[in-house]
């Protein structure tokens, strides 16, 4: 996965001329505050420097999972044509250009963010969204959001909150929903709970999973494993200038949940892990529309099914 060429130009222009080690220093720090799940008080994003490490080594990833994400709605709801998005901690807009590349059905987007230093970037990249009216707002969305969409989106953002915020704010992103709710954070165990925690509180105020569960019944996953999906990342020169790394792809590890406000036709499996592919067999893990996990060993004998099982894989349904 890429960003779309016109985001990808775009970002090239916002980086032009930013040294790649004072970049890389950010980009380092970046990381830091990001697998320790800092939360001291201060952004993530503070400056403009973080900003810019950010669009060199986040985004493309963040997009990819997005992506993702939002690909598996789009999957399960073949009609849903979105044309208004409210994103919550847009950051540099990345939920917008995903839902853009998805459903050019988007006309417009209300995109709340407090960090002014990405809030700026952001405006400049989206220019060239294609997106017809965007509103950036300046707002600290720890008490909740105002406004209403067709598509309310939260990405990478429940980790920056405090736990006692975060259930006010997933109550009033449903409020704001018309539609479709979408809540991505990273692929970690903690990521994963988070996702449990808003699956939980979602589904108990009348809210219909799309994605990736294939049932509304308690997850049959349990610790040490979590559920979790990944895109293949391809990485730039300045993106791989900016981590220090030679490989031009990562792993972007995600977990996500996607509910709507309408019932949905009765969904699938869902693979949960990289299929194992032997001569004449496959073997998937799968979540399955009776609320249970199992390991189904799929064999040349299968015909269709076999045919389907060697195509299948991460994250799709089965
Ligand atoms: C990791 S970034 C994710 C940006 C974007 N959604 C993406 O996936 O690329 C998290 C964003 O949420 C914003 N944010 C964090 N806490 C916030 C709050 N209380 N109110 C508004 N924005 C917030 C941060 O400033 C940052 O831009």
């Amino acid at each position: 996965m890429e960003l779309p060429s016109a985001l990808r130009l775009a970002v090239d222009q916002a980086l032009h001329g930013v040294s790649t080690a004072h970049l890389a220093t950010a980009t380092q720090a970046l990381s830091q505050r990001y697998r320790n799940e800092v939360r001291d008080g201060r952004l993530h994003l503070s400056d403009t420097l973080a900003a810019q490490a950010y669009i060199a080594a986040r985004m493309p990833a963040t997009y990819a999972a997005i992506h993702a994400a939002l690909a598996a709605a789009s999957e399960r709801l073949p009609g849903f044509a979105p044309t208004s998005l409210l994103d919550v901690g847009a950051g540099p807009g990345t939920v917008m250009w995903a839902t853009k590349a998805l459903w050019s059905s988007l006309q417009s987007a209300t995109l709340l963010e407090t960090s002014p230093a990405i809030r700026n970037i952001g405006q400049t990249l989206a220019a060239a969204s294609g997106v017809e009216q965007i509103d950036w707002r300046d707002c600290n969305v720890r008490n909740g959001v105002d406004g209403s969409a067709d598509l309310v989106t939260l990405a990478y953002v429940l980790d920056e909150l405090e736990p006692g915020d975060r259930t006010k704010l997933v109550t009033s992103l449903w409020t704001a929903t018309t539609s479709v709710l979408a809540i991505i954070e990273p692929g970690t165990t903690a990521g994963w709970r988070r996702i449990l925690d808003a699956r939980a509180q979602l589904t108990s105020a009348g809210a219909h999973i799309i994605a990736p569960c294939p049932h509304a019944q308690a997850c049959p996953i349990t610790e040490p494993d979590w559920c979790h999906f990944s895109q293949r990342v391809a990485r730039s020169r300045l993106h791989r200038l900016a981590k220090g790394g030679e490989v031009p792809w990562e792993d972007e590890k995600f977990a996500y949940l996607i509910v709507s406000r309408t019932p949905v036709t009765p969904s699938p499996a869902r693979v949960l892990t990289p299929p194992l592919t032997a001569k004449g067999r496959v073997e998937l893990k799968l979540c399955q529309p009776d609320g249970t996990a199992t390991h189904r060993l799929v064999t040349r004998k299968e015909g269709d099914s076999f045919k389907q099982a060697r195509r299948s894989d991460w994250g799709d349904l089965f």
